[in-house]
């Protein structure tokens, strides 16, 4: 018996957006779901995820991921139940892991690296676009490979955008590592679960503290300076970190939120220098250096 003919709705880019993006900015459209030819099978969408990255695909740049095209739909992560299927190692039942989320169906022969078979019964599926996925992997390898947390290091951990996907992550794993963490974030209930529920020893909900004033905010939560400062937010909290950094510490540059809406050049930091005049010693060891030869 003939299967019934579906129609797959998809998010679509109607335009590039400027500034920050609006709904006129993308467009709802329905297509046919084709065929399914050998080898093949059908996924229907269940979970997707649509994180801070994609904004960068909407501009016509050279990046590390090619840009979104216009009239076609969007990608990012997304998981979906197998529900037709000419191919053996994907059964009818299965749950996939694809980037082709922003859309109801997909199909795909399984081969290349677009589709992960995943196992619901490890964990609700949801959590391989989350702790078992993307930002969890980021906040574990960029915490613990690109910044160098060492097991019960006692270090001091800094991470901006503390509440989001990545950031919720980053700031467990330091605990897990006997860290003092310390987190900012844009709203009280941020803070207070930060504080309440991943127990982090200090956090501050940026928008309320002065313009300018994260650096003094800092300092007062982290005397000692920061060994290690998670980057999701760059600007501002950037150049308050730089002000706050021990003697090779080390800065974790994941992504800079704060700017992927601007129109204009972001401005700052304009303290880098203190990167290369780590404490006073080295300052005077310099300037002996500069003055002798
Ligand atoms: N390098 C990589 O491979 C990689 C992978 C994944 C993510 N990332 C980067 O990691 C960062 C966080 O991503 P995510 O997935 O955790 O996103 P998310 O869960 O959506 O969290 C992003 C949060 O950033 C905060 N934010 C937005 N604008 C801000 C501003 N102007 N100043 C300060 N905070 C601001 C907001 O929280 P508040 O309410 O606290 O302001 C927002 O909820 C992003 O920069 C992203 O590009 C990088």
């Amino acid at each position: 018996m003939a299967e019934e003919k579906l129609v797959s709705r998809e998010i679509h880019l109607k335009q590039r957006p400027v500034g920050m993006p609006t709904e006129n900015d993308f467009e709802l459209v329905k297509v046919d779901v084709p065929d399914l030819k050998n080898r093949e099978f059908l996924v229907r969408n269940v979970w997707m995820s649509v994180d801070p990255y994609m904004r960068g695909r909407m501009r016509e740049i050279r990046s590390y991921i090619s840009p979104f095209q216009i009239g076609k739909p969007l990608e990012g992560g997304c998981i979906g139940r197998i529900i037709r299927s000419n191919n053996d190692q994907f059964a009818v039942g299965n749950y996939v892991l694809g980037n082709l989320g922003w859309r109801e169906y997909w199909i795909s022969d399984g081969s290349g690296s677009d589709v992960t078979r995943i196992d619901s019964n490890v964990a609700p599926i949801q959590w391989y676009l989350g702790i078992l996925g993307l930002t969890g992997l980021t906040a574990y390898v960029g915490l613990l490979k690109i910044g160098q947390l060492t097991d019960n290091s006692n270090s001091t951990v800094f991470v901006s955008a503390a509440a989001g996907a990545v950031g919720s992550v980053a700031c467990q794993i330091a605990k897990l590592n006997g860290c003092h963490v310390i987190g900012s974030a844009g709203s009280h209930e941020k803070v207070k679960w930060l504080l309440d529920e991943a127990k982090i020893e200090h956090a501050f909900n940026y928008k309320e503290v002065e313009k300018n004033n994260i650096s003094v905010e800092l300092g007062k939560s982290c005397s000692d300076g920061i060994d290690v400062y998670f980057d999701n937010v760059g600007g501002e909290h950037l150049e308050a970190a730089i002000d706050n950094m021990k003697t090779f510490g080390r800065i974790v540059l994941c992504g800079m939120i704060s700017q992927y809406n601007l129109t204009s050049a972001p401005t700052g930091p304009s303290n880098l220098f203190l990167a290369v005049l780590v404490d006073s010693s080295y300052r005077d060891l310099l300037l002996e250096i500069i003055t002798t030869y």
